[in-house]
C-alpha cells in the first residue's frame, strides 16, 4: 500500500455512492484513513467495508451537510475515530434536472442548501478543528464544468460553480 496519504486523516462528504466512492477509495489506497460520510448511511457503510476489505481505512457516519449539528457531529466523528482531521472532500452534491421555466423556488433550494450552504457549513466545521489543532489542513470543493458552461435543464444546477474557499490568510495569519 502506498504511504504518501500516510496518518492523513480525510473527511470525504458523499462517500457513499459514484463519485465520491472512487475519491474515498483513491485516498484510502494511498494511505489516507477516510471518514466516508453521506446522508445515505447504508452506502457509507458499503463503501467503507469495500475500503476496509481490500486493505484500507475506513470508516462511515451518517451527516446531512446541511444541518450544522450533523456536521459538527461528522468532524467529531473523524476526530474520535482518527485522532484529528486533515483534510475534508467536500463531494456531496445533488443536481436536479429541470426545463429552464419549470424551476420552481423550492428547487432552487433544494438544489442551493446541499451544493452551497452544505459545502459553506462543512468548511466552517473543518477549519474550526484545524485551528483547534494548529496543524493547518487542506479543504477541496467538487465542482463542476456546468458552472462554466450552458447546459439547458439544469440552470439552477449551474448557477453555483462552489468558489467559496476562504484565502488562507483568512485562516491562518
Ligand atoms: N456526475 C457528474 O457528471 C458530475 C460532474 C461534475 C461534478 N459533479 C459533482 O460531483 C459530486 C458527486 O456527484 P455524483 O455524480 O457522484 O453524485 P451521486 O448522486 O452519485 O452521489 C452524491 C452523494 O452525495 C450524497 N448526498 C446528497 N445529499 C447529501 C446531503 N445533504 N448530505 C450528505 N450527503 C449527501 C448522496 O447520498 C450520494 O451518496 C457532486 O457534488 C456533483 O455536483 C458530478
Amino acid at each position: 500500500m502506498p504511504e504518501r496519504l500516510k496518518n492523513q486523516r480525510i473527511v470525504v462528504s458523499g462517500g457513499g455512492r459514484g463519485i465520491g466512492v472512487e475519491i474515498a477509495k483513491r485516498l484510502a489506497g494511498e494511505g489516507g484513513s477516510v471518514l466516508i460520510a453521506d446522508i445515505d448511511e447504508t452506502v457509507a457503510r458499503e463503501t467503507a467495508e469495500a475500503i476496509e476489505n481490500s486493505g484500507g481505512m475506513a470508516s462511515p457516519c451518517k451527516v446531512d451537510v446541511r444541518d450544522p449539528g450533523s456536521v459538527t457531529a461528522m468532524i467529531g466523528a473523524a476526530v474520535d475515530t482518527f485522532g484529528g482531521l486533515d483534510s475534508i472532500f467536500n463531494n456531496a452534491g445533488i443536481a436536479q434536472v429541470r426545463q429552464f421555466l419549470e424551476i420552481t423556488e423550492e428547487d432552487w433550494h433544494t438544489v442551493m442548501d446541499v451544493n452551497g450552504l452544505g459545502v459553506l457549513i462543512c468548511m466552517q466545521e473543518a477549519v474550526k478543528q484545524m485551528l483547534k489543532q494548529d496543524s493547518g489542513g487542506s479543504i477541496i470543493n467538487m465542482a463542476s464544468i456546468a458552472g462554466k458552461q450552458g447546459y439547458e435543464p439544469i440552470a439552477h444546477y449551474r448557477a453555483l460553480s462552489r468558489t467559496i474557499v476562504p484565502p488562507s490568510s483568512v485562516l491562518w495569519p
